[in-house]
């Protein structure tokens, strides 16, 4: 019999990929997703069971059921601006809503997770390369309800011995390169999908959001990771995490994922003309409220410890596979 994993938003943009890249190392991933962003027709490589992370009898049911030997927790509300609007949402939906799946899974005798949080902790660091000991100000409730996260894995990691590998993701990008699964949102808020919308003319245009930034461009800058990439070090976590010199009495490892090369908005869209070949509509406007002016990373220490290596993470290579999907896929249901 297989290990399996829960993966909790399975049905996600990245949780998918997730669950391809397990599936192909030999473990059954079995997706836990409310379906409240996530997409049923992006569960394609094992169990799907629906549920609310708020739901601990239907959350007890499920290890029990199942008993995974880990958990990769994906699933968040991951909307800057909305975050802005209605922290109480974040504040519930993915601090309340992790506490309750950490608690059930060290019920069901399950101690290993390894958990998806952001360089959106951060805020504003004066365009500095950030690292794992970089201090946290976040700006907005998103990034403040992952923070908030990583310390309580911290406690649980004290008190109950739960084992936690933590990854900041900077900007994650790309699609499978088969295309059998990529990035669709609804509603859309990212870069490379709104510039690809604008470019086979599913939107008017591109807005870009603040052109008088302290940058080269005026543009802000972000570190792009390729999906395929940042999954790949969720396996490596997950490995780490189950060799036998690691975490024993309990605790938490974090890694930067970022590649150290920041890309502006400006760069983004000419890249995505010379890929595509197509004209990109673009006006521009003013500042998006929570934005921080340049958020880039270095990613030694998973380089080092992980052995992990950002190999596809180019942006013509994260804008062609995105393409490709952006051409032939989308879910409906
Ligand atoms: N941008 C535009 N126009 C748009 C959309 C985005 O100019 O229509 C700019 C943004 O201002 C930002 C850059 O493009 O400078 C990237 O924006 P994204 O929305 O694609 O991503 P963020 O940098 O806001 O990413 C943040 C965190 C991630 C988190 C994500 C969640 O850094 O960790 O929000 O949505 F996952």
């Amino acid at each position: 019999m297989l290990p399996k994993i829960l993966v909790t938003g399975g049905a996600g943009y990245i949780g998918s990929h997730a669950c391809k890249a397990l599936a192909a190392a030999g473990y059954i991933p079995v997706t836990y997703d409310n379906l409240c962003t996530g997409w049923r027709d992006a569960v394609r490589f094992g169990p799907f069971e629906h549920g609310d992370l708020a739901d601990r009898a239907r959350l007890d049911q499920v290890f029990a059921d199942h008993q995974p030997v880990a958990v990769m927790h994906f699933a968040a509300l991951s909307q800057v601006g909305e975050s802005m609007q209605d922290p109480g949402k974040y504040w519930r939906g993915n601090v309340c809503a992790s506490l309750t799946l950490v608690e059930s899974m060290l019920a069901a005798g399950v101690r290993d997770m390894v958990f998806s949080s952001t360089c959106a902790t951060y805020g504003d660091q004066d365009g500095v390369i950030l690292n794992e000991s970089t201090a946290q100000a976040p700006l907005n409730a998103y990034g403040a309800s992952k923070r908030a996260i990583e310390d309580m894995l911290r406690d649980f990691g004290a008190s109950d011995g739960l084992r936690s590998v933590i990854f900041r993701y900077f900007n994650v990008a790309g699609a499978d390169p088969e295309a059998e699964i990529g990035e669709f949102h609804q509603p859309e808020t990212h870069l490379i999908p709104l510039i690809l919308d604008a470019i086979d003319g599913r939107r008017p245009a591109l807005t870009i959001y603040g052109t008088d930034y302290p940058t080269q461009d005026g543009t802000c800058i972000r570190d792009y990771v390729h999906v395929m990439d940042l999954v790949d070090a969720h396996l490596l976590g997950l490995d780490w995490l189950r060799g036998p010199d690691h975490l024993q009495t309990g605790g938490s490892e974090l890694f930067c994922l970022g590649t150290g090369r920041g890309f502006s908005v400006r760069e983004v869209l000419d890249e995505a003309r010379e890929v595509t070949n197509r004209p990109v509509p673009v006006t521009e406007g003013p500042r998006r409220p929570g934005d921080a002016v340049k958020l880039v990373s270095g990613s030694e220490k998973a380089g080092k410890v992980l052995g992990w290596h950002p190999h596809r993470s180019r942006l013509p290579l994260m804008i062609a596979d995105a393409w490709r999907w952006h051409q032939t896929g989308h879910y409906s249901g």
